[in-house]
């Protein structure tokens, strides 16, 4: 079976729930420790082998593709040497979606980008600790067919996600019965809500094309999917870790405290800083 070595990074929604500082800044651009929520993606990528990277911006998203030029100017910072030590390694292209019709639109895009029958899709506003594409990548090779990484969210938050309903395979992984963009948790079919990993399959390209506008007017990827499913098996895995939508503030909080928490330089200062304050 081929390795991976593509991923589709859509970075074009308008990160409204963080107004307004995403008035002039991308919401991938948000800062998490030292550097922004998209490079954690692009570092993901690389490290499980990933060579080449497709990002779908769209309007006000320049700075995007300003940050992944290499820095010629500023001598010795270690996290810029870090970032270009990757940069010399990857092959990113960008392309702009022209209007915010949805995410499986965005994705429609990559289509002559991709010419390998599967690739990694991974949102540029989503942090996964431990990486969830590398995970995901084992479970591609059992079953050689899309596969949706999933996590269990409360059913009051249901409608904020896909959502999938699936046969229990073994350990954490389901064969998918159904997608179901942001349903009411009234009519959701579970609780298992898509998290923004994907590895999918040169098939989805025709089944955007089929597809209608569906939640909010926009081309959903989900629905997308459930056409796709409706051909093919698929697969939802459910994921071992802990996700972060820093497009959400509380998400960007946690994500913050987490990773400065680990941090080399800064880790005993944040720990103590926490800890002092959780005894008041
Ligand atoms: C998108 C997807 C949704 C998924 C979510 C994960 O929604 O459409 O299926 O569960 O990402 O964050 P959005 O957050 O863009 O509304």
């Amino acid at each position: 079976m081929q390795k991976i070595r593509k991923a589709v990074i859509p970075a074009a929604g308008l990160g409204t729930r963080f107004l307004p500082i995403t008035k002039s800044m991308p919401k991938e651009m948000l800062p998490v420790v030292h550097k922004p929520v998209i490079q954690y993606v692009i570092e993901e990528a690389y490290h499980s082998g990933i060579t080449d990277i497709l990002i779908i911006t769209g309007k006000g998203k320049r700075s995007l593709e300003d940050y992944f030029d290499k820095n010629n100017e500023i001598e010795n910072n270690i996290y810029l040497d870090d970032l270009d030590r990757i940069l010399d390694e990857l092959n990113i292209f960008f392309i702009r979606q022209k209007e915010v019709k949805g995410l499986g639109d965005a994705i429609r895009y990559a289509e002559s980008f991709v010419n390998d029958d599967s690739f990694a899709v991974m949102l540029g506003d989503t942090i996964t600790i431990p990486p969830c594409i590398h995970e995901l990548m084992a479970v591609h090779e059992k079953y050689n067919a899309p596969i949706i990484a999933v996590e269990r969210v409360p059913w009051e938050m249901v409608d904020h996600y896909g959502i999938i309903s699936g046969a229990d395979l073994e350990r954490d992984d389901f064969l998918i019965e159904h997608l179901v963009e942001k349903p009411s948790p009234q009519s959701a079919p579970s609780n298992l809500a898509i998290l923004g990993s994907y590895i999918l399959t040169h098939g989805i390209f025709n089944a955007i094309q089929q597809t209608s506008p569906g939640k909010n007017g926009e081309i959903q990827l989900t629905d997308a999917l459930n056409i796709l499913n409706c051909q093919q098996k698929m697969y939802a895995h459910l994921f071992s870790g802990r996700r972060y939508d820093i497009g959400n503030k509380p998400d960007w909080l946690k994500a913050n405290i987490e990773l400065g928490m680990q941090d080399k330089e800064l880790g005993k200062d944040i720990t103590g800083f926490i800890e002092n304050l959780c005894r008041k």
